[in-house]
């Protein structure tokens, strides 16, 4: 069943075409990739998705109902969260603060008692019981990350959009993250995720999509994607060039 359709999005910043007629559906219950070289348009079509831009043409729908247009907070709390690329968690608050904020903005509203309970639950769920009174500008950028998916979950989200969460992450701690992008698929909730570490695209995704200058250039399965020779040609090859 699909729980997010895109329909002919664009989008351009002044000369700049950002996303061009860009039109795909997110299944529900899937863990959706999606890659491409820098400046492709991925963290563009999030901030379409959750409302920070409005789209020039094309069309979002959320299950049956039309969401582009409307507002972040009314997006929120129709279901869909997102994190952001360059952490924004709130720096004077700490971690227990940030995410309870959000709670704030749940899809439904729920009791103190247990938004605290959730609160908890989040903590323990993303690894991060041990730095729950610290502020968040003093955590570390593995738990700054985790901080920013557990804010995302504190909404309970139907739709997760979580962009680059495991850029600048060490080898373990990417594990950990794979294992939460994981479980945060078995309660329930959907994921679209943006991401340059290809083993955890690989590892994770029921489809990739592929976007250069855009466009939608290839979508699959990962394998499909990863033997596709213009995905080779725009992206992977400089990728393995790199390693
Ligand atoms: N707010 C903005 N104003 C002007 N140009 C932007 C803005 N946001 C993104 N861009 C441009 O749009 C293109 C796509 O950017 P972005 O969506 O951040 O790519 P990606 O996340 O795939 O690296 C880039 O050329 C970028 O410079
Ligand atoms: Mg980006």
């Amino acid at each position: 069943m699909e729980l997010l359709k895109v329909e002919n999005l664009t989008k351009s910043f002044g000369g700049l075409l950002a996303i061009h007629k860009l039109s795909f559906i997110v299944k529900e219950g899937e863990i959706l990739g999606l890659i491409g070289p820098n400046g492709a348009g991925k963290t563009t079509l999030f901030n379409l998705i959750s409302g920070a831009l409005k789209p020039d043409k094309g069309r979002i729908f959320f299950g049956d109902a039309k969401i582009s247009g409307l507002r972040p907070h009314k997006i929120c709390k129709m279901g869909i969260s997102r994190t952001f690329q360059d952490v924004k968690v709130f720096p004077n608050m700490t971690v227990v603060e940030n995410i309870a904020l959000a709670a704030t903005f749940a899809r439904e509203r729920i009791p103190t008692n247990e938004a605290q309970r959730l609160a908890t639950d989040l903590l323990r769920f993303c690894g991060l019981i041990e730095v729950k009174n610290m502020l968040a500008r003093d955590l570390s950028l593995v738990n700054q990350k985790r901080l920013e998916v557990a804010r995302a979950l504190a909404t309970q989200p139907k739709l997760i959009l979580l962009d680059e969460m495991m850029a600048g992450l060490n080898p373990t701690e990417t594990l950990d993250a794979m294992r939460l992008v994981k479980a945060i698929r078995d309660r329930g909730c959907t994921v679209f995720i943006v991401e340059h570490v290809l083993r955890a695209i690989m590892n994770l995704c029921d489809r990739v999509m592929v976007l250069h200058y855009g466009e939608k250039i290839a979508e699959g399965t990962p394998e499909e994607v990863c033997s596709n020779p213009k995905v080779i040609e725009v992206y992977l090859g400089e990728k393995y060039a790199q390693n």
